[in-house]
């Protein structure tokens, strides 16, 4: 049997997932805004491939990290619905909350870059209710985390529906008898929910890919239950192989048990490649990096995750106290705590100290990969065929010179392996992740009905 390819996706951010790479780029005060910059991470991250690049966002206002970096500043749906005219084959996965606003909006957005991108649009479900984000839509406590799910669950049930609602086939456009669109084709929707109502026909046909893929970020076992029902591929944060595997077979099992083909779930989680011609120059380019960090206040950060005084990690070569930050509570919102088990699991796994676990990407969450693009390739191949992935979304260190460095130099090396193609062969997203068909069936209204 032949293996599977690796599906790859790559993360856009400002300047890179690196925290000191705008203290390398030129222009940077403008890196959040520019959309030259964009369209040239976007033609580079065409250039090496991938299947889709990747738009994070958080619902809510201007965030704390703003201060220290770059921020994500554009609404991702109208930057992707640029970038789509300036790509014709990478797949643009816009990040959008199922928990504030209505979904009526939301499909009509994503639909529409579905059709302006002619195929290429993914919905990233994120369900996250942090203060900022309470505060910018005015609610005032958030909701349960299994009430979080059952108004993320008619959310999402709603858009899909309404993406459904209008037929290729409907648009008759039939001159002789006068009839465009044929009424009876139409599948309107007509829900009355607990959290949302909605009635009628999307104004946007069928996507030209059938219906737009969904991914879904999330770590909790409501936030799997959710993904493997209505997510054709899941974006997660697994940083040890053991937990790869285990975060993998149970997603797949209850795709399964949800009637679906668990192939057709794709399982990707983040990862944070830093790159050299030898280890020794990726760990040189790794330090330099390093080396420009404000590191007062990563210990900081650090020692908020870990429910510690910053004074306790005031030795960056001493061991960490495991027993102390097994013994606290985190202090991080719950949207965080993932974060903070797969760090400390990995700490634990290579016994890392102060030092490694600060500069170990705490804030950005996902696990770092130091050395060659070889050593890279093996690597994320070894965790696919261990059944922990199906693919990775990979943040660059600083972009878009990183993202050259795969394109020119990992990219080759997976298709040396035959594990990547040798160029785009499909014309939609859908098609370059394999995923043969929209999936989940009828919303609970329409099994009511
Ligand atoms: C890998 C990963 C990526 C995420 N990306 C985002 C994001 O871009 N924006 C956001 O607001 N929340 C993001 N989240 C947060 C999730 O949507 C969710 O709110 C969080 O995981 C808490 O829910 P849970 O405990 O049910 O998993 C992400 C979570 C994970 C695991």
């Amino acid at each position: 049997m032949t293996q599977p390819f690796i599906r790859l996706g790559v993360n856009v951010l400002a300047s890179g997932r690196h925290d000191a790479a705008w203290k390398t780029l030129p222009d940077a005060a403008s890196l959040s805004t520019d959309i030259d910059h964009f369209v040239a991470i976007a033609k580079a991250a065409e250039r090496a491939l991938v299947d889709a690049i990747f738009l994070a966002d958080g619902p809510g206002g201007l965030v704390s990290e703003s201060y220290v970096r770059p921020w994500r500043a554009l609404d991702p749906a109208i930057l992707v619905a640029a970038l789509s005219q300036h790509t014709q084959h990478v797949g643009l996965v816009v990040t959008t909350t199922s928990l504030f606003g209505h979904p009526h909006t939301v499909a009509r957005q994503i639909a529409s870059i579905d059709h302006v991108s002619r195929g290429r649009a993914a919905w990233n479900i994120i369900t996250s209710q942090n203060p900022p984000a309470l505060g910018a839509f005015g609610v005032e406590n958030g909701w349960n985390q299994e009430e979080r799910y059952a108004r993320a669950q008619e959310f999402v049930e709603i858009v899909t529906a309404l993406w459904d609602s209008v037929p290729a086939e409907a648009i008759e456009a039939d001159a002789e008898r006068h009839v465009y669109l044929n009424p009876q084709r139409l599948r309107p929707v007509d829900v009355q929910g607990r959290h949302f109502s909605a009635r009628g026909a999307l104004s946007v046909p069928q996507s030209p890919q059938g219906r737009p893929v969904i991914f879904q970020a999330g770590q909790s076992a409501d936030s799997k239950a959710f993904g493997a029902r209505f997510a054709d591929a899941l974006f997660t944060g697994q940083r040890v192989l053991a937990g790869g595997q285990a975060f993998y077979a149970e997603t797949k099992r209850l795709a399964a048990a949800a009637g679906r083909d668990p192939s057709q779930l794709l399982i990707m989680p983040g990862l944070f490649p830093i790159l050299g011609s030898t280890d020794e120059e990726a760990q040189r380019h790794k330090r330099a990096l390093d080396d420009r960090l404000d590191t007062a206040s990563l210990r900081e950060e650090l020692a908020r995750h870990l429910a510690l005084d910053p004074e306790a990690l005031a030795d960056l070569d001493a061991p960490l106290p495991h027993a102390r930050i097994d013994a606290n509570e985190p202090l991080v919102p719950i949207a965080s705590r993932w974060h903070r088990q797969e760090m400390l699991k990995e700490a634990r796994a290579h016994g890392w100290n102060i030092r490694e676990l600060l500069f170990s990407n705490i804030t950005g969450g996902h696990r770092v990969y130091t050395g060659t693009p070889e050593g890279f390739a093996q690597n994320m191949l070894s965790w696919v065929d261990a059944r922990a992935a199906d693919g990775f979304n990979l943040n660059i260190d600083v972009q878009p010179a990183g993202l050259d460095l795969i394109a020119d130099h990992l990219i080759p090396v997976l298709q040396r392996a035959g594990r990547f193609r040798q160029a785009y062969d499909t014309h939609t997203l859908r098609g370059h992740l394999g995923l043969v068909q929209p999936h989940a069936g009828p919303a609970a209204w329409q099994r009511a009905g």
